[in-house]
């Protein structure tokens, strides 16, 4: 054994937490079963597919927002933290869901949402009431310049300024994303402890954890500064428009680590909880987030994969620079697809799709799979008079509204696919009658059977869970990397082309017998030497 695999050696598979060797899937509750036929999903639409997640070998689902609100943001904007949204359902509802997942064995994540409330919450009802107000400074207000100018250059990541004018109190509030989600002052011990008492709500409930919405902009400059200017923007001042500026003030202050650390030791007050932190930070940045001698989150979200243009190079590097990155003890993790961005489908095509499930699954660390990217679902393109998502409605011309990659599950080949006995709240696309769960459980060919088997060999093999990552080769077209346990070797080869490429590592020969493949033909067969490589292709490889 060398130096290289004896320092990434794990201990023993026994160390190792459910969220360490499971596989994390992420619901967006609107759009994955309905089962009252308001043409919107809800949680008892979740629970009748809870025995298909298992079928998957699922090991967690994570609910984006359940919760009281008025819906500016779809959820995303919450009145209530400890209340949950009719439209999904009760809190009976809400234990049913609990218990039945547990009782299959899988545990349950909610999305918390902490930088800011609904305008509708009565925390802000209070805190815009008067500047008086015992909450009014749980929020951040300010007066602006001498002649009423904004207080900074600020911008709302939903285009415009990111500071309203608020008539009552004569005063600006600070909004990272739509003015009817004000951002709470985290300064504030009074919000700290608000919310922990939230948190510690649902975890007396026995959920499993929290992903916490936008982490990383809890805590913003003491002075308020301005952003600079980001250097190669297409910069107009009056274009308003978010990336133009980099949000050195308004995000990743240092004081942001306290209060994760907070929610950390109350997430450890309870036994095998995990804290997951959205986050979208360059990785040497990202990585401060699990904290001095992993204090803060248990996973800081890598959207490496859902960020990089799909390049083989740009990747492999990436790949490396962040197993490099990661504390002692950092546990890695992967994420392909989310409600914010486009569908892994649509962004690579569907063949090449195959290709990054397989890297998803095979990467050392746990991977997080968006409802539907199982089956290859594609954005949906959605008649501009359809368009209900606010990034897309604010900023029609940039083609950014999220809801084609929002769009209702699609189970089978009956009425609205399955989804509901009612017009869905997003169209589905035309092809969904062929494009389905059900379809695709009957052919070996389909990218369903290609999860199934993927998650499956994960669980059979130690290596391909917590093993040891050792990278091999890389070029302008391939990546491959080694996954080790003990005297258990994999060689995984992805080609990120459509065209035919070659395995040829510089060092070190390989022979083994393929155990997946993008196309199943290759199955059985053994490989070695220099491996020539279909377009879209990627093998799983047993080494001898
Ligand atoms: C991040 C969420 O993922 C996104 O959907 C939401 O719009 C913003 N946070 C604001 O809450």
């Amino acid at each position: 054994m060398n130096l290289e695999q004896t320092l990434r050696e794990p201990i023993a598979p026994t160390k190792y937490l459910w969220w360490q060797h499971g596989v994390i899937y992420q619901i967006y509750p609107r759009s994955f079963q309905d089962s009252n036929g308001d043409g919107v999903g809800d949680l008892k639409g979740i629970v009748s597919r809870l025995d298909y997640l298992k079928w998957l070998g699922i090991d967690c689902i994570w609910l984006s927002p359940i919760f009281s609100s008025p819906m500016a943001d779809f959820g995303y904007d919450i009145s209530d933290y400890c209340g949950v949204h009719p439209l999904f359902g009760t809190m009976a509802d809400f234990d049913e869901l609990l218990e039945e997942t547990h009782s299959r064995g899988m545990k349950v994540l909610l999305d918390l949402v902490p930088n800011h409330t609904s305008n509708q919450h009565p925390w802000f009802l209070e805190s815009r009431s008067s500047r008086n107000n015992p909450k009014r400074d749980w929020y951040i207000w300010h007066d602006g310049g001498e002649n009423g100018e904004l207080p900074n250059n600020w911008l709302s990541v939903f285009g415009g300024h990111a500071w309203e004018w608020d008539e009552t109190t004569g005063q600006y509030y600070y909004h990272a994303f739509l003015k009817e989600q004000p951002d709470l002052n985290w300064r504030n011990p009074d919000v700290q402890q608000a919310m922990l008492d939230v948190m510690r709500f649902w975890l007396d409930k026995g959920i499993d954890g929290f992903r916490v919405d936008v982490m990383w902009h809890m805590i913003k400059d003491s002075q308020l500064r301005d952003n600079p200017v980001a250097p190669d923007s297409p910069f107009h001042a009056d274009d308003l428009i978010y990336d133009h500026y980099i949000p050195t003030y308004s995000t990743d202050q240092p004081e942001v680590h306290e209060i994760v650390r907070m929610m950390r030791a109350l997430t450890d007050e309870y036994e095998e909880r995990v804290l997951i932190g959205e986050i979208y930070l360059p990785i040497h940045k990202l990585v401060t987030y699990y904290g001095q001698g992993g204090s803060e989150a248990h996973l800081p979200f890598n959207f490496q994969l859902l960020t990089l243009p799909w390049d083989a190079a740009r990747i492999a590097s990436s790949i490396d620079e962040y197993e490099g990155a990661l504390p002692m003890n950092g546990w890695p993790n992967w994420v392909l697809g989310n409600h914010d961005k486009p569908r892994i489908a649509s962004r690579v095509g569907r063949s090449q799709a195959k290709v990054a499930a397989m890297m998803l699954l095979t990467l050392r660390g746990t991977p997080t799979i968006y409802y539907g990217d199982e089956i290859a679902m594609r954005d949906v393109p959605i008649p501009m008079d359809e368009i209900v998502d606010p990034q897309g409605l604010n900023m029609p011309e940039l083609n950014v509204s999220r809801d084609p990659a929002r769009t209702p599950m699609q189970w089978s080949n009956e009425i609205h696919s399955g989804f509901s006995q009612h017009k869905p709240w997003l169209r589905l696309p035309y092809n969904s009658g062929r494009v389905n769960v059900e379809m695709q459980k009957k052919d070996p060919h389909s990218m369903l059977a290609f999860y199934h088997k993927l998650i499956a060999a994960r669980k059979q093999y130690a290596a391909l869970n917590i093993g040891a990552y050792i990278p091999v080769y890389s070029d302008q077209q391939l990546i491959s990397y080694i996954r080790q346990f003990g005297d258990e070797r994999f060689l995984v080869i992805l080609n990120l082309t459509h065209r035919p490429g070659y395995f040829r590592p510089r060092t070190g020969s390989y022979s083994g017998i393929v155990i997946l493949c993008t196309e199943i033909e290759r199955v059985g067969m053994s490989v070695s030497g220099i491996i020539a490589m279909g377009g879209d292709e990627g093998l799983l490889i047993k080494l001898n």
